[in-house]
């Protein structure tokens, strides 16, 4: 499963692109309205952090198919062919989907609560459906489950589409979809930071350590 950051923080990005094994970035509007800089600066800033081999995901604004469209040539245009660009599952945006994928421009669908939206999303040619888990969750349903059944969708009726599992709160919705074997999962920075954060692991470094430092010196290391 690929490992992506959702979010447009620099500094976020920088830290986490440095030492965890990342393999893109995802943004939404409200994610870059957050940065507060002019939209593209922050993406071109991002794209040349992560490199061009790296997936960056860029969602349109736009409400209506020709709109989209044109989104998605500005994104392609500043960013590059190989960018990803978001396009909501909806009818104007399955629209758009069908249109983008003729020119080769790599879609993923999004704003995804329903299984039949993928399924539409990945025969309109778009290559990742990202369902919201924890939104899903929020309207008291299950989100790991809807993600897993657009998996099963995918598989069991040949689409060469993925799923791009986002939108989570815990490491244990992302641990559900990684032991699934899901195409993706978008996280924002404190979820990633928090699959290594534990009370548990702190104390038992700490332990080796002062074994050790008892042995030879109080700032002793290997070196
Ligand atoms: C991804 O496509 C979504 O834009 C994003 O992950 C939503 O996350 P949120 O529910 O935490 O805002």
């Amino acid at each position: 499963m690929k490992l992506i950051i959702d979010d447009a923080n620099i500094e976020a990005i920088k830290h986490l692109i440095e030492i965890y094994p990342i393999d893109g970035v995802t943004t939404n509007p409200s994610i870059l309205a957050a940065a507060a800089r002019p939209p593209f600066e922050v993406l071109k800033e991002i794209r040349s952090i992560i490199g061009c081999d790296a997936e960056l995901h860029v969602q349109v604004v736009a409400r209506d198919t020709r709109g989209m469209l044109a989104d998605a040539r500005r994104i392609t245009g500043e960013l590059g062919d190989g960018t990803f660009v978001k396009v909501p599952a909806v009818p104007e945006g399955l629209h758009a989907m069908k249109l983008l994928a003729t020119e080769g421009v790599r879609v993923t669908a999004t704003a995804i609560y329903t299984p039949m939206q993928a399924f539409l999303a990945a025969k309109a040619g778009a290559s990742y459906a990202a369902p919201y888990i924890n939104r899903i969750d929020n309207m008291g349903y299950d989100g790991v489950e809807v993600a897993k059944t657009i998996h099963d969708i995918f598989g069991a009726n040949g689409l060469p589409c993925e799923v791009l599992a986002a939108s989570f709160k815990n490491s244990q919705q992302v641990l559900d979809l990684v032991r699934y074997g899901v195409g993706a999962a978008t996280v924002a920075p404190a979820v990633i930071e928090g699959f290594v954060k534990s009370a548990a692991i702190d104390a038992a470094i700490d332990a080796f350590v002062a074994d050790f430092e008892g042995l030879c010196a109080p700032g002793k290391t290997m070196a």
